[in-house]
């Protein structure tokens, strides 16, 4: 642990980019210029020409405890040295066991069983299957309809691009899950435009569901699914009392409701889950990223009392071995279980989450002193999260926020862009000055910035 590059030859950069097909990136563009990243220390990153990168968005809403965390590294290390695989089928090891003990244990209420897969993407696919089978366990099995939003970002799998809500994201891959419909997006620049943590106008929103259950008859849908902030599709965060009355429509009609918290989880809104922020609590949550403080892949879907015993009871009942026929080779790999427990331990050590509320207000302070900056149209925050929606050039949607993301890049820090919407999402150990220079840097990209 001497702050030094990457084992490998990181340093220099590789010979040819071209073979790596990087996942949602403009690789043309990227392989032109790159931008290559050698390691990674706290609040920073290092660039392979040696620059210091303040990360404002812990990775990808990541690395929530900051970066290269002495603790989780030697847990990963010591595990990977006596217990590199073990199989979860219908055998097991300890550690994820004990994860799933801690992680059940830090979400307030009822819930307590947790499903370990690799990935947010997975943690969606899987909540979504044992919401549909769940009915179905329970003879319920006309319930076989998915309800998400527009807007909504669930990963990349067919049930997670199926229930999402982004255009793009799903008009090229085919006719995607039969049986799904989607409420509309809370987004309402109108009403809500500088709004500081829960906008006031947009409950009547979550009405929007009754409209789909008198349309399809409640006896069809089995699930609805939201992320409590949307964070991918550019920073959208529910309004006054809309999760609550999501939550009563749903308990109205027999309807479980899922959580999407892959980034609202482990700290985020400066509690453990957005449940708890939020005092809503679904049926099932689903997270992945800050989990394993990004540092190797690990996803989980946690449910709430009553699902699990549902299965349990019918594989009672006709006799099975299995209860729920779903899982993944790696569901609770053990490097990944170590980190999971060494990330938690970690949070609750530093008491990460309540730095998280405790920066919040000054944070808040930081986002709107963006206001009247060029380019700006919004400034919304919750948390450690910051929305900025900047103008769009007429026909050409995304190209301000690319530039900007370039921008700041060569300027010194990481910022995000989902078109043209800035979310900054930072480690929970920033500190305030680290948070000044991130939104000075911002200010002067946007102010230099056509
Ligand atoms: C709300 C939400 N769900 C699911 C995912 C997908 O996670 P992954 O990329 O780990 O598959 C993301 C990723 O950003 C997310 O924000």
């Amino acid at each position: 642990m001497d702050g030094s590059a990457l084992p490998v030859n990181a340093d220099a950069a590789p010979n040819n980019l071209e073979p790596f097909w990087m996942p949602f990136t403009w690789n043309r563009r990227f392989k032109q210029e790159p931008l290559l990243l050698a390691s990674a220390k706290g609040m920073y990153y290092t660039s392979v020409e040696g620059e210091q990168i303040l990360d404002g968005t812990a990775g990808l809403w990541c690395c929530n405890a900051g970066h290269r965390r002495e603790p989780i590294v030697r847990a990963v290390q010591e595990t990977v040295e006596h217990l590199d695989f073990a199989p979860t089928f219908q055998l097991g090891h300890p550690l994820p066991f004990e994860l799933a003990n801690r992680l059940s244990a830090m979400v307030p209420g009822d819930y307590d069983h947790v499903a370990f897969c690799n990935s947010g993407s997975e943690a969606v696919d899987s909540a979504l299957k044992i919401a549909l089978a769940y009915h179905r366990v329970r003879g319920d099995a006309a319930r076989t309809r998915l309800i998400g939003r527009e807007r909504g970002y669930h990963g990349v799998g067919f049930g997670g691009i199926s229930v999402g809500g982004i255009v793009k994201n799903r008009m090229f891959f085919g006719p995607l899950l039969n049986g799904v419909d989607h409420i509309r997006s809370t987004h309402d620049l109108e009403r809500n435009a500088y709004s500081r943590g829960q906008p006031e106008h947009g409950v009547e929103f979550a009405d929007e569901l009754e409209r789909l259950v008198a349309l399809h008859d409640p006896s069809t849908i089995a699930a609805v699914i939201v992320e409590p902030v949307a964070g991918s599709t550019g920073v959208l965060i529910p309004p006054k009392g809309y999760l609550e009355r999501l939550r009563a429509i749903c308990d109205k009609y027999g309807i479980l409701l899922i959580f999407d918290e892959v980034i609202t989880g482990f700290g985020r809104l400066g509690s453990a889950f957005g449940t708890e922020h939020f005092g809503v609590q679904p049926d099932l949550i689903t997270c992945a990223k800050g989990l394993t403080n990004g540092v190797i892949p690990m996803g989980a879907v946690i449910c709430r009392k009553g699902i699990y015993e549902a299965f349990t009871d019918w594989a009672d009942e006709t006799g099975q071995t299995i209860e729920l026929f779903h899982g993944y080779t790696y569901s609770g790999h053990p490097v990944a279980a170590a980190a999971g427990l060494a990330t938690l331990a970690l949070y609750q050590e530093e008491q990460l989450f309540q730095r998280a509320a405790d920066l919040a207000p000054y944070w808040e302070q930081a986002v709107h002193g963006l206001k009247g900056t060029r380019h700006v149209i919004d400034l919304r925050n919750i948390g450690l999260i910051a929305g900025i929606e900047l103008e769009s050039r007429p026909g050409k949607v995304g190209a301000r926020g690319y530039e900007a993301f370039r921008k700041a890049f060569e300027a010194g820090a990481l910022i995000r862009v989902t078109g043209d919407i800035i979310a900054l999402s930072p480690p929970l150990i920033i500190e305030k000055a680290e948070i000044d220079r991130l939104f000075q840097t911002v200010r002067d990209v946007l102010q230099a910035l056509d």
